[in-house]
């Protein structure tokens, strides 16, 4: 069966002022253009998504928030919400991302409230999952991914989450140089189809993209990309380079 439309995603962090993150999306508009091989996203900081998205206009590069608040609107500081994001031209938001989890007090069940609120404000969530070391080493790596996707999809259905992207991070792995073997990465991201499976049926699994992040970088992405149930990558430090983005965009 023919792989799923891969889509390499670039999530900023808070890196890059304003002009820098217009600076950088211009270069990528420029330098990805007619790669059409795959659907591409970059997720800068809040505050420069606006300026983006007027130098992404004319590109195929979707423009991704790297989180949302569930509620509407209200007296909530320092939150964004899902209409504020679609008026600032997004089409995806990074949910439940393991610095988000580790630094900022996210937990499943807030994740779940994130990704209902995406997918009924058509957002596409962006699903951070992934193991600690730790629990690489105790041999929990599919139970905690197991309680990751159970609760952070609870009462969703599959009409609801058709646009649904599983990304697949070992925290280990996030900015560390160290990437997961290409097996790890497929056993894992086979387990988390079956799960898809289990839980939603075998054809809406295969229709689902799971993307691997992790210190990817042009030197691995190939191999990344050849694996079976790897539909695309969500890249940190990598993508902040328009021009080693782009390598990783191209990959072979
Ligand atoms: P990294 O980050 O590519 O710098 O390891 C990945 C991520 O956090 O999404």
């Amino acid at each position: 069966m023919a792989k799923r439309r891969p889509l390499i995603a670039g999530n900023w962090k808070m890196f890059k002022s304003c002009q820098d993150a217009v600076d950088t999306a211009r270069l990528l508009a420029g330098l990805a253009s007619g790669a059409d091989h795959t659907d591409i996203m970059i997720a800068p900081s809040f505050t420069s998504l606006f300026p983006v998205s007027q130098v992404l206009k004319s590109s195929a590069i979707a423009l991704g928030a790297q989180n949302l608040h569930w509620e509407k609107e209200g007296a909530f500081t320092g939150e964004i919400s899902a209409d504020m994001l679609h008026s600032c031209g997004c089409s995806h938001v990074i949910i439940g991302h393991s610095e988000r989890r580790q630094f900022f007090g996210e937990c499943d069940e807030t994740v779940n409230k994130r990704i209902a609120c995406a997918v009924s404000n058509h957002l596409v969530p962006v699903f951070c999952i992934g193991e600690t070391e730790i629990e690489r080493e105790q041999d929990k790596t599919m139970n905690i991914l197991d309680k990751q996707v159970k609760d952070g999809l609870k009462g969703l259905g599959s009409d609801e989450l058709k646009a649904l992207v599983l990304a697949y991070e070992p925290v280990w792995a996030i900015g560390t140089g160290k990437t997961a073997t290409p097996d790890q990465v497929q056993d894992v991201h086979l387990f988390l189809r079956s799960l898809i499976g289990d839980v939603y049926g075998i054809e809406f699994a295969k229709s689902i993209r799971i993307i691997y992040g992790g210190s990817v970088k042009p030197a691995n992405i190939s191999e990344l990309m050849m694996l079976e149930d790897v539909d695309g990558a969500l890249v940190g430090g990598a993508s902040l380079d328009a021009e080693t983005f782009n390598k990783i965009i191209r990959f072979k």
